[in-house]
């Protein structure tokens, strides 16, 4: 990804659908100083009644809501590229954003779409991936920040955090302590990406040498 000019601040859209809880984290992040540099531009919902949604309005940060139900999705991604560009968007995150991004969107955003994925990719993609760790047996998982390409989550990778299955774990237990790595991964990662210092190599993100 192109660096942001020095002078301006990296800005984020992030787009969501349910909770938040991610991206309240990475406003945490900003507001006690962890990610220098990097703003907030705007949250965008598809979904009326997100949490983090009302989170965002409640923090007096830009929102808007997109409302996919019912709409292609190439129109419906239209109305959302073209609020992030109004929105001078740097970096797009998905927290938590349960629809998928037409081709045109990706296009738009070359290596700049991060997404966060609650296992260790390549293992367990889609959906219900805790409940997919658990009848597999796995002993560890963990989560997954990455770039978004056109196949559903298989973009390059940034930062992957582990989490041991325990004996005791349901789909519930295991969810709840992967999302506190979660919270941790994604603002390492968006550090990262914000530091321009890293090139990509293959299917490898890795730190540049200069
Ligand atoms: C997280 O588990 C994330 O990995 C997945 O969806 C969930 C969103 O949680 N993509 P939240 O809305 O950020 O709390």
């Amino acid at each position: 990804m192109e660096e942001a000019p020095k002078s301006r601040p990296l800005r984020l859209g992030i787009l969501l659908s349910g909770r938040g809880s991610n991206f309240f984290a990475i406003a945490e992040s900003i507001r006690t100083g962890h990610l220098p540099g990097v703003e907030i531009a705007i949250v965008v919902s598809n979904v009326a009644d997100a949490g983090g949604l009302k989170a965002a309005q409640e923090l007096k940060l830009p929102t808007a809501l997109f409302i996919s139900q019912g709409r292609k999705r190439a129109e419906h991604d239209a109305d959302v590229i073209a609020s992030l560009r109004e929105h001078n968007v740097d970096l797009v995150c998905l927290a938590g954003y349960m629809r998928l991004l037409s081709p045109e969107f990706i296009a738009a955003f070359p290596n700049r779409i991060l997404n966060i994925h609650p296992a260790l990719l390549p293992a367990f993609p889609g959906l219900d991936v805790q409940q997919q760790a658990l009848d597999y047996g796995v002993k560890v998982s963990g989560c997954t920040v990455h770039f978004v390409d056109e196949q559903t989550d298989h973009g390059v990778i940034v930062v992957q955090r582990a989490v041991p299955v325990l004996d005791s774990d349901d789909a519930h237990s295991l969810a709840e302590r992967i999302l506190v790595e979660e919270h941790i991964a994604y603002t390492e990662a968006i550090a990262r990406v914000a530091s321009g210092e890293y090139e990509i190599r293959g299917r490898r993100f890795v730190k540049r040498v200069s």
